[in-house]
């Protein structure tokens, strides 16, 4: 897919590797200044190099999503930097298996925190610059674990439902603003996050996936593109699964 983002600011988080990196990739290659955002700066500083092969204004910043105050600090600097922030990514996420009864208090803080507080925190952030251009695309990654479940990933499950219903709310809220809202809910996609999984619940999912195959980083990336293009201007608070039919 082609799109013109010529000229606009995207902040990716978690864009170092993955998903995230996929994005940036997607949305570099259609013009955009892509500033991706993690914690290990070894990987963040490679991702940077290789995205400025594509547009060389990409920039790569390091960001606690949990932080609000540092969700603040990178949204202040880009827009003082760029003068506009167009388009965010909400992507950083992370997993904590296990089942309910062994699952450490600490386990469900820490990924309610990263996947849902992470959200809150950088949309936060950065919606009081997208107001004051009355213009926004604010992208945030669940997941159809959030629709469908999963033993061993409550606390997963319950921070990627949560982003649904932020989407919606704030898709209300910023609507008039011509600020669009809207989640992308990626199956099981090839990154370092169903790597670690086991060979057999890899099969195991694998002969649930109608289309029959794992998602590659490209599929949620292009869907991510489209929604942060101009044909998509009238689309907001809208879930899109990209599964290859695991959630039907
Ligand atoms: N892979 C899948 O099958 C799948 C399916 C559905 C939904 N998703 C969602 O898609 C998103 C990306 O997944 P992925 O598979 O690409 O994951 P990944 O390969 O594990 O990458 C996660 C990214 O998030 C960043 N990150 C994690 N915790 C963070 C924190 N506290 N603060 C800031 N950055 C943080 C990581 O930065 P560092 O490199 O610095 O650690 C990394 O860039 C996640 O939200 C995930 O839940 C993935």
């Amino acid at each position: 897919m082609k799109v013109d983002l010529k000229g606009q600011t995207a902040i990716i988080t978690g864009g170092s590797r993955g998903i995230g990196y996929g994005i940036a990739v997607a949305l570099a290659e259609n013009g955009a200044t892509c500033i991706i955002t993690g914690r290990n700066e070894e990987r963040l500083k490679q991702a940077e190099k290789a995205l400025q092969v594509l547009e060389p204004s990409c920039r790569g910043m390091h960001l606690q999503v949990e932080n609000l105050k540092n969700a603040e600090t990178l949204a202040k600097a880009v827009y003082e930097k760029y003068g506009r922030i167009d388009i965010l990514v909400n992507n950083a996420g992370m997993t904590s298996d296990q089942l309910l009864l062994r699952m450490q208090e600490e386990q469900w803080d820490r990924v309610i925190e990263t996947n849902l507080k992470g959200v809150f925190n950088c949309t936060k952030a950065v919606a009081r610059y997208m107001l004051k251009k009355r213009y926004g695309r604010i992208i945030n990654i669940s997941s159809v674990i959030a629709f469908m479940g999963n033993p061993g990933q409550a606390n997963y499950a319950a921070s990627k439902a949560g982003i649904i219903g932020f989407t919606k709310a704030v898709a209300r809220e910023l609507a008039r603003k011509q600020i669009t809202v809207n989640a992308v809910a990626p199956g099981y996609i090839q990154t370092d996050m169903t790597e670690k999984m086991e060979q057999k619940a890899k099969d195991g999912i694998l002969s649930l996936i109608p289309q029959g195959r794992l998602g590659r980083v490209e599929d949620v990336a292009q869907a991510v593109l489209f929604l942060a293009s101009e044909a998509a201007s009238y689309i907001t608070g809208h879930v899109l699964n990209v599964s290859g039919g695991l959630y039907i």
